[in-house]
């Protein structure tokens, strides 16, 4: 059985869909931990409800972005994952943290890469006139939002659309792609290997919904 650790901020609704779809599709794969960065982050009751082991690091009690990433490193690999998964955690992770999980560590970012890096990301493809938006899995490197794509999922921007009628429509295909990703990894048909992702042929790694 694979280890996967999700680190989330706040709601986890895209941890809940991972844990969801790893009991329902039977993964060969296990989620053993949830840890937040703040102790205030919903979706830690729903992890704790499911019987998962769950965590706090509090980025406001580190001095330094170094020492909130040592504390959370050793946290996480007390759990042994083979996986660890951003889902909406809200902090940049420092080059050690990310080096050290290199080939492990997977992302969600609710734009298509390689726009919209960073934050605010539906208001300002609503603001640039996108026709359409979307999210992106990848690999997580140094480079903020920059490591090698996994899947994207793609959905219209409508007329009149806001932020948060825009956030929710592509919501809703995070929860489709971010869950297949972790399958494929934790099934091994997803690797990272020199930089680049390594994807067996099969299922397709976009989605227009
Ligand atoms: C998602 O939109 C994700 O793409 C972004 O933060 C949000 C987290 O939502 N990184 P949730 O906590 O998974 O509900």
């Amino acid at each position: 059985m694979k280890r996967i650790v999700i680190l989330i901020s706040g709601r986890g609704s895209n941890m809940e869909a991972i844990v969801q779809s790893c009991a329902r599709e039977g993964w060969p794969a296990q989620v053993v931990a949830v840890m937040a960065n703040r102790p205030q982050a919903a979706g830690l009751a729903y992890a704790a409800q499911h019987g998962i082991a769950t965590g706090v690091v509090e980025h406001s009690q580190f001095d330094s972005r170094e020492a909130f990433d040592e504390a959370l490193a050793a946290l996480i690999d007390s759990h042994q994952p083979d996986l660890v998964v951003l889902a909406g955690f809200m902090r940049i992770l420092t080059d050690g943290f990310v080096n050290h999980y290199a080939g492990r560590l997977l992302n969600i970012h609710p734009s298509l890469l390689p726009a919209f890096a960073g934050l605010h990301t539906h208001q300002r493809a609503i603001d640039a006139g996108c026709k359409v938006a979307g999210a992106t899995v990848h690999f997580v490197t140094p480079t903020l939002d920059h490591g090698p794509i996994v899947s994207q999922a793609v959905v219209p921007v409508l007329p009149d659309d806001t932020a948060a009628a825009l956030s929710a429509r592509v919501l809703q295909a995070e929860h489709v792609i971010y869950p297949a990703a972790v399958r494929w990894f934790v099934t091994g048909q997803l690797q990272w290997r020199d930089g680049r992702v390594v994807q067996a042929a099969g299922e397709p790694q976009l989605l227009f919904a």
